[in-house]
């Protein structure tokens, strides 16, 4: 009853030439009616991509935003642009925003507000450090990002909304969780938002992401809550990425 979600977060990668090989090969070789694919590019080749899939079902998103609407900060984009730009997600809170941008969960959960607002589903991004794993505080880092969002976007946000767990220590390091490790975490994040809301938590998809590939992309989506993945790496490799496509259709 969740349809997945594959999403490509391509970073601070790519050039005109790049994006147009790498596009062209995700849009002559994917056919996939069953899976919902999302590109995130840097927000300077939006326009570039969004001409390359306009014909296809891909999705267009942005990796941040700005949660004011318009005005004077200098560097920064609004939802309104996105969306303009022809946008239906962004990506938020990711562990790099909050870590080399301090983002904080206020500052996440003000974000998922103008995202919303705009009428683009966010795809807010909780996980925890190895620090934080070690000392088996998991559960409650998690807790904690969620409910920061829950308590000032309400639940009924949720109801147009993509959550991605992201272990950090998973990310870019070639380290995955382990498909029960996932799973594990997945269901306490549907637990969190069920206590809020069951029919909203079943309902939404919750992606894993940190060092999915092709070989580990169909065991991670086997498990019963992991609804599909935010891809980084192997994003950028349309082999990869077409076969990460590829195992969260079955
Ligand atoms: P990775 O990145 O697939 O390269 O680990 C995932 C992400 O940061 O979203």
């Amino acid at each position: 009853m969740r349809k997945p979600l594959i999403a490509a977060n391509w970073k601070m990668n790519g050039t005109l030439e790049t994006n147009q090989k790498l596009v062209g090969a995700l849009v002559e070789q994917l056919n996939l009616p069953a899976v919902d694919i999302l590109i995130c590019p840097p927000a300077v080749y939006i326009s570039q991509v969004q001409s390359l899939v306009s014909k296809t079902d891909i999705r267009l998103g942005g990796q941040t935003l700005n949660q004011h609407d318009a005005g004077a900060f200098t560097g920064e984009i609004s939802a309104l642009m996105l969306k303009d730009l022809g946008c239906s997600y962004v990506i938020l809170g990711h562990s790099e925003r909050r870590t080399i941008y301090a983002e904080t969960d206020a500052c996440v959960a003000a974000k998922f507000i103008a995202a919303v607002a705009a009428g683009l589903v966010p795809v807010l991004c909780v996980g925890e450090t190895l620090e934080e794993r070690q000392q088996e505080k998991t559960l409650q880092v998690i807790e904690r990002q969620i409910s920061e969002v829950v308590k000032v976007a309400g639940i009924e946000a949720f109801k147009n909304a993509v959550v991605a767990y992201e272990p950090v220590w998973a990310i870019g390091t070639g380290k995955t969780a382990t498909p029960e490790q996932a799973q594990d975490i997945h269901a306490a994040i549907r637990g969190i938002l069920a206590n809020a809301n069951a029919a909203i938590a079943a309902a939404t998809r919750i992606l894993y992401g940190g060092s999915v590939n092709a070989a580990n992309a169909a065991t991670l989506f086997a498990e019963q809550d992991i609804d599909g993945g935010l891809i980084g790496g192997a994003s950028l490799k349309p082999d990869d990425f077409i076969s990460i496509c590829q195992a969260a259709d079955a």
